[in-house]
């Protein structure tokens, strides 16, 4: 068995997978969302402490798997650095305590693991990544290498939705609240205007919305629980936009190659649970002749199950690294 520990943002997690199997024995994460939920943000230093104290707790749940686990993998970058070192130490222990290999693991390549949790990965495979971190069109050829095709210039999808629930008061995260209120919410009442439209630039920008909902905001002075739905909605439909104005252009270059091997599509992350964007996302790649592939619900935020995929193909490929040199890094 494998034990796998998540803690790059504001998720402790710890998982135990089979290894020949790729079955998930024992899976545990405690959220912290409602600690950071009063401030509209992830509180990097309190995020820290809350992993101290929750990562021991999982712990001592897994003490009975110790004898089988064969090695740990742990998520080394990217994150909040004082949250990673969390999970990184507690790694770094476990592997002299118990005398086993240590597995360091890329956060993406975690989201992109997710979608073959207890089952074989499937490649070559065009994926979007949309997270709080990250909003990127990767060409994953397997679990070890990809090509980013496209990536945000400024802030990601997800950290959108979090700073635009944050200006209505509707707490952190921000995206399954900003889903909630958009169902209901007039979606062209504002005429926010798509990011880069003009531009011929394969990338993607959310500071420049974020702006407009602001002013909109501002504008509206005391608003009521309609104006703020219909802000919800009408960003939600531009955001969702956006990222499909750029997918289009991407996969007019890409999606004949990817049919001829296996034609997938896919969308990683914590704002892949979107039901909009899911929905959008289906039809566009219909459109390409792509099928769409995507993670369980439970496995598209942070979570240890997904890095625990990876620690199984890493170790099979004896992609160990020593406790001296593993580095935590907040960027790629
Ligand atoms: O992957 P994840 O759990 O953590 C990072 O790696 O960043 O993603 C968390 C992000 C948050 O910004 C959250 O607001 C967003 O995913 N998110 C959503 C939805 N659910 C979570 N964004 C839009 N719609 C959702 N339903
Ligand atoms: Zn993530």
């Amino acid at each position: 068995m494998l034990l796998s520990i998540e803690s790059s943002c504001d998720d402790s997690s710890i998982a135990i997978t089979e290894i020949s199997s790729k079955k998930l024995i024992f899976h545990k994460k405690i959220s912290q969302e409602k600690e950071h939920s009063f401030y509209g943000g992830v509180v990097p230093e309190l995020a820290a402490r809350l992993h101290a104290v929750a990562l021991p707790k999982i712990l001592e749940e897994c003490r009975i798997y110790f004898d089988s686990i064969k090695a740990v993998a742990v998520t080394n970058e990217p994150g909040l650095s004082v949250t990673l070192v969390e999970g990184v130490t507690m790694a770094k222990a476990l592997s002299v305590a118990l005398n086993i290999p240590l597995i360091a693991v890329n956060h993406l390549k975690g989201h992109i693991s997710s979608l073959f949790i207890e089952k074989d990965g499937i490649f070559p495979m065009l994926a979007l990544l949309v997270s709080g971190g990250h909003t990127q069109v990767l060409k994953v050829n397997d679990f070890f290498n990809y090509k980013i095709l496209a990536t945000t210039l400024d802030d990601s999808f997800g950290e959108s939705f979090d700073k635009v629930a944050k200006m209505l008061g509707l707490g952190y995260p921000g995206g399954p609240v900003v889903e909630e209120y958009a169902k209901k919410g007039d979606e062209n009442r504002f005429g926010f205007t798509t990011p880069l439209y003009n531009s011929n630039k394969i990338a993607f920008s959310y500071s420049g919305l974020k702006n407009q909902v602001r002013l909109a905001v501002e504008s509206l002075g005391d608003m009521s629980k309609q104006d703020k739905q219909d802000i919800c909605a009408s960003f939600q439909k531009t955001a969702t936009a956006h990222l499909l104005h750029k997918l289009k252009n991407i996969l007019k270059k890409e999606a004949n190659g990817i049919k001829e091997q296996n034609g997938i599509f896919s969308i990683v992350g914590g704002a892949s649970a979107n039901e909009y964007l899911r929905a959008k996302i289906l039809m566009l790649t219909r459109e390409f002749g792509l099928e769409l592939e995507l993670s369980k619900l439970k496995y598209c935020s942070d979570n240890a199950a997904m890095i625990g995929r990876y620690g199984i193909e890493a170790y099979k490929h004896n992609y160990f690294v020593n406790i001296n040199d593993i580095k935590v890094s907040p960027r790629l």
